[in-house]
């Protein structure tokens, strides 16, 4: 052991979520996580929807903790998982100076020094928003930060992140980013994140929130079950997704919205497709979400061309995507039909914002009666930026290094 006091060192870090259009469903190799088709999403701004993850280091710790919204979860600590991040990490990590150049921590010292981890979301946990995503590009983000970790190939960090969970890999960028499936050569280290397009500034999307608890089936048992039972599946990420997958890239780099669209309706209609092919059956749409399916279709069709873009996850709670010009008016129609408690839409404010008639009649003939409650919660948001340096919050106190 170098120099090193009994000091606390901490560093934080958030990560957004993202929402995926061409959706990873099905895993390849569980050891390493990796998936059996690439997939695509949008990482979304963090001014409302993120993980913060602080971790602290010092050799006054005698174990490795860790709290996930204020409460201390060693099951989720020891999982292979969990592990994998922090030793994938460890292998890339740096010495630590002092800012009088005093070297702290040489990289062997790390793996001999405990951590406490806490980590927070601002949005409801496994709620099917992508929250497993955020959590697990923070902690990357938080360790990479701690062990001033380097990469010896681009895209080396959302490896890690993907062993926590899939997702998490495409939450280490911002933008617009894919996660190429990957070749079981040397350990699946191709199977990584990719930024794919730095912006679409016109770009905005809807979240929904239609149930804030947990969902019934995990992703990972979800579609472990999706993968031995249904041939759909199997069909999807041979013969679909590859072609699917590049027109949706083309259409991003054209900034077409109605092929994007058209492209991430279709794919969210054949993920759910695949859990109903899935036996026993998978249900993570419910009657709420159906019925916003039927207020985006029908508003497309008033408009006359495709304005909003429904996807669901593993979940019921819908994300919409649209273009900036059209928000404000979606939201006020999705508020119509789906009115939310004062204050429930954060980002926007609709209240100027007139419906027309023939809109009105044409949704009405959906049968859809509005009533308040079905929906909790609207974010209005747009794409962002991947991990950040967090300077103003600390999830630990820097004199203990316990949660606060
Ligand atoms: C429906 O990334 O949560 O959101 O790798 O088992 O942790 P694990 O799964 P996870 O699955 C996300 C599935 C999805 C689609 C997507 O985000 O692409």
């Amino acid at each position: 052991m170098t120099t090193a006091t009994n000091s606390i060192y901490m560093v934080t870090m958030s990560a957004p979520t993202n929402i995926a259009v061409i959706k990873y469903w099905g895993k390849a190799d569980t050891h390493y996580n990796t998936p059996i088709n690439s997939s695509l999403s949008v990482t979304l701004d963090q001014t409302e929807l993120r993980a913060i993850t602080t971790i602290a280091v010092s050799k006054q710790f005698t174990k490795d903790r860790f709290w996930l919204n204020g409460v201390e979860e060693d099951e989720l600590l020891h999982s292979p998982r969990f592990r994998a991040c922090i030793e994938g990490v460890q292998k890339l990590a740096q010495d630590h100076y002092d800012a009088q150049g005093n070297l702290i921590y040489s990289k062997e010292d790390w793996k001999h020094l405990h951590l406490h981890i806490s980590s927070y979301n601002t949005f409801p946990t496994a709620a099917g928003l992508a929250s497993s995503a955020a959590g697990y590009a923070a902690l990357v983000a938080a360790l990479c930060q701690l062990y001033h970790a380097v990469e010896t190939f681009p895209g080396e960090f959302s490896t890690i992140a993907r062993q926590g969970s899939g997702s998490a890999c495409r939450s280490m960028y911002g933008g617009i980013v894919a996660w190429r499936q990957g070749t079981p050569k040397q350990e699946w280290r191709d199977s990584k994140a990719e930024p794919v397009l730095e912006d679409w500034p016109q770009l905005r999307a809807l979240l929904l929130v239609v149930s804030d608890s947990k969902k019934d089936t995990s992703s990972t048992t979800g579609m472990q079950t999706s993968v031995q039972t249904s041939m759909l599946l199997q069909y999807r990420a041979q013969h679909i997704v590859p072609a699917r997958l590049q027109a949706m890239e083309q259409a991003c780099h054209a900034r077409d919205f109605g092929t994007f669209a058209q492209l991430t309706m279709q794919d969210s209609n054949q993920f759910h497709a695949t859990c109903l092919d899935t036996y026993p059956p998978i249900f993570y749409m419910n009657d709420i979400s159906r019925q916003i399916v039927r207020i985006v279709t029908v508003y497309n069709s008033w408009a006359g061309e495709l304005r909003a873009a429904y996807t669901f996850d593993a979940g019921p709670n819908a994300v919409i995507y649209c273009l900036e010009q059209h928000q404000q008016h979606l939201a006020a129609l999705l508020c119509h039909y789906f009115p939310i408690p004062k204050g429930a839409l954060s980002g926007l404010d609709t209240s100027s914002m007139a419906l027309e008639e023939s809109l009105l009649q044409a949704c009405n003939e959906t049968g859809r009666i509005p009533r308040m409650g079905d929906v909790q919660t609207m974010y209005a948001t747009k794409p962002g930026p991947g991990p950040l340096v967090v300077t103003d919050v600390c999830n630990l106190d820097p004199e203990t290094g316990l949660n606060c």
